[in-house]
């Protein structure tokens, strides 16, 4: 089948399964309450892994989806980390103090928006109140044109070991067309300073389908990216969903690459990554350099998804702390207040945010764990999986009859039991996943997720 044919048949609106069921799921029945129950459930012995929103920026790029402002005071800044340090505090009473961590995310917004000594305090207040293993990843996502040497310093204080630099794209053209100005020579400079100072787990953000993209600047950005040297490399698909995030609209519409355009894109990505690059593809949108502990774990089919998408992190619990952060616990989904006032009225009242979530059925749990397989491995036994939960697999093997499309336009193999999908499946490994996804159905009237390619 031709490529175009190909895209408008699996050109649906598809979630990214970062969670499941996905976030327009959640609902208020999941309140602070629940959560605090389901913190008190949490196995003493297994490893936490904590996420940590920082929802400020220094700069509101015109494409972002993120929960983030532009806020320039040190005020609210730090107001904000106190009430971080107060919620930390408030977990770390309710689970005893003997929680191990595995894993610190600190994510944004710009989370080095915070001032310096906030920063260390809030780490070392972790460091305090939890086990924080010696092996621990702390890592922190950072924008390369504020990033000076003080925060360099603060960062390794604060025990990073690994920083994720966003770029998107290297053309002056395109980055004046989405409100984001930032050099190679700039970039460069945050990679050596990070490096200098001993963070040299490096990952890279680049998107396409931005405006005024095309084969051959998305190819020159690639082949920059590539002179970074990172470990790791996630490239998205511009989500462009202006209902939810009104600044987008800026972006005008007709400027955007059609769906033939971003999927040539991300094969011309795709191409200079791996071929010159030598990086292995990793589910949807990473890349890791073949030693990487991504790549690593690929390998050895422990990789994981998660809200800041791939990770080799396997903690049973993810904690979530901050305005919008979402927790994924073995029971369920809770996210925190979205705007930073409900959440400072709730933490300042001593009580924790939770806004919504979803407490997950057993069906849920067996579907999270077919599809987590799928956006990991691109490789699922459905009925081992039954078997493994104790289930009949004939639910998934009844989804399982709409593979019969996917087998004939060579996206996957399937024999009745075990689905693969194919290199050529790997760009619509969405819509495979999406076969499993028991709310699916409800979301068709009224399409909130952005495109699948
Ligand atoms: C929190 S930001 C990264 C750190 C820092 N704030 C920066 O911009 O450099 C997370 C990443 O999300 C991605 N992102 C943001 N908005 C997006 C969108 N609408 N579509 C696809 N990717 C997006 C970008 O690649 C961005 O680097
Ligand atoms: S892309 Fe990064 S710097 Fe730009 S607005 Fe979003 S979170 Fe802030």
């Amino acid at each position: 089948m031709k490529t175009a044919d190909l895209l408008a048949r699996y050109d649906g609106r598809v979630p990214r399964y970062t969670s499941y069921p996905t976030a327009p799921h959640f609902s208020g029945a999941v309140g602070a309450q629940t959560y605090e129950g389901w913190l008190d459930g949490l196995d003493p012995t297994a490893p936490l892994s904590l996420y940590i929103h920082v929802p400020f920026c220094d700069r509101l790029c015109l494409y972002c989806g993120c929960n983030t402002s532009v806020v320039r005071q040190e005020a609210p800044k730090r107001d904000y980390a106190q009430l971080l340090g107060r919620e930390i505090s408030m977990l770390a009473d309710r689970l005893g103090g003997r929680a191990q961590v595995s894993h610190v995310h600190w994510g944004g917004g710009t989370p080095t928006s915070l001032p310096n000594d906030c920063l260390t305090s809030i780490m070392d207040l972790i460091r305090k109140r939890f086990i924080l293993r010696t092996d621990a990843e702390i890592a922190i996502e950072i924008d390369p044109t504020s990033f000076t040497a003080d925060k360099c310093d603060a960062i390794i204080l604060m025990g990073v070991n690994r920083a994720s630099l966003g770029v998107q794209d290297f053309d002056p053209a395109v980055q004046a067309a989405i409100g984001r100005m930032q050099s190679f020579e700039q970039t460069a400079a945050c990679a050596d300073l990070l490096r200098g100072g001993g963070i040299s787990a490096l990952n890279l953000d680049l998107i396409y389908g931005l405006p005024l993209q095309t084969i051959a600047s998305v190819t020159r950005t690639a082949q920059q990216a590539l002179a970074l040297a990172a470990g790791r490399i996630a490239v998205f698909g511009y989500a462009h969903v202006p209902w939810m995030k009104r600044h987008q609209a800026l972006i005008a519409e007709a400027s955007l690459p059609d769906t033939l355009a971003r999927f040539a894109q991300l094969n011309a990505i795709a191409h200079v990554l791996s071929q010159a690059g030598g990086y292995v593809p990793v589910g949807l949108d990473h890349y890791a350099r073949p030693d990487d502990a991504l790549a690593v774990a690929l390998q050895e089919k422990s990789l994981h998804r998660c809200f800041q998408g791939y990770t080799t992190d396997a903690a049973p619990a993810l904690i979530g702390i901050g305005a919008s952060s979402i927790g994924s616990l073995p029971q369920g989904y809770a996210q925190n207040e979205t705007r930073v006032p409900a959440y400072a009225a709730a933490i300042n009242a001593g009580k924790f945010a939770i806004a919504r979530g979803v407490v997950l059925t057993s069906d849920d749990k067996l579907r999270r764990a077919v599809i987590e397989k799928i956006m990991c491995d691109l490789d699922v036994d459905l009925i081992a999986m039954a078997a493994s939960f104790g289930a009949n697999p004939a639910g998934l093997l009844h989804d399982a009859a709409r593979l019969v499309m996917f087998q004939q336009d060579g996206l996957v193999q399937w024999n009745g039991r075990r689905l693969q999908v194919t290199p050529a499946g790997r760009p619509f490994v969405r819509n495979v996943a999406a076969l499993f996804d028991a709310y699916l159905r409800m979301d068709e009237a009224a399409p909130r997720h952005a495109q699948a390619v």
